[in-house]
């Protein structure tokens, strides 16, 4: 029996609503890469929009494809912005959290017209679960504050610097910061984290994306489904 690629079908279903012009955010992992290599196939669209991307591996990806591919740095706007998440709910509120680049994620969230999550059935949730950490980057010089202000805050929560598995030390982000994996026993209000998180200084960003998808394109065993909160 054949096996549907839901990840590939909802890469389809994405593909169009991207016109020739745009300036288009793409975010990291395996649904993106699929979008990727089908805005690929398409000379006068490959040639006619603008790329930036969030991700290393997926500007990898689109620098083989032969995109010419622009800097976040030299953005304040996008059209579209399409990107995968761990986990999102009905509202749309996207944990980003596995990746560790969930503030260069945000910026291109932020600047675009539309962010539009995409990826298969599993990761749309009636509301957040704690089966996902809420992620936050920090800068190095504040890991102990940090650490003081989540135990306080949280006495419940287990959070976890995020260390390499492939070399003896932390995970050291793009930006030079550190991640803690924070794994709630039960997620506060889901509207209070980010500010919280964000007052304690030397917290850089959240992996909780609250409010800011306009949609999600999910695919599975129905088909694919559009979700908007
Ligand atoms: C990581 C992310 C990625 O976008 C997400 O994991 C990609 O998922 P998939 O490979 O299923 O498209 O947010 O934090």
């Amino acid at each position: 029996m054949e096996t549907i690629d839901f990840k590939l079908e909802a890469a389809k279903e994405a593909l169009k609503y991207i016109r020739e012009g745009d300036t288009v955010g793409l975010g990291a992992g395996s649904t993106i890469a699929h979008l990727v290599r089908l805005i690929g196939e398409m000379p006068a669209l490959k040639q006619g929009v603008t790329v930036v991307t969030s991700s290393f591996n997926t500007r990898q990806l689109l620098l083989e494809q032969g995109f010419w591919v622009t800097d976040t740095a030299l953005l304040s706007t996008l059209d579209i912005y399409f990107d995968g998440c761990d986990q999102f709910d009905r509202e749309l509120n996207a944990l980003k959290s596995g990746g560790g680049i969930h503030t260069q994620e945000k910026l291109l969230a932020a600047m675009a017209q539309r962010f539009i999550l995409i990826g298969d059935g599993s990761k749309y949730v009636d509301r957040l679960l704690v089966t996902v950490p809420v992620v936050i980057e920090l800068i190095p010089a504040s890991l102990l504050l940090v650490q003081r202000e989540l135990q306080r805050l949280y006495p419940d929560a287990r959070p976890q610097l995020r260390i390499s598995n492939k070399k003896d030390g932390a995970v050291i982000t793009e930006n030079g910061n550190l991640l803690i994996d924070i794994w709630f026993a039960a997620f506060p209000p889901v509207a209070e984290i980010n500010p919280q998180l964000k007052a304690i200084p030397g917290v850089l960003e959240t992996s909780l994306f609250y409010q800011m998808a306009q949609e999600a394109i999910i695919a599975g065993k129905n088909g694919v489904t559009t979700v908007r909160p």
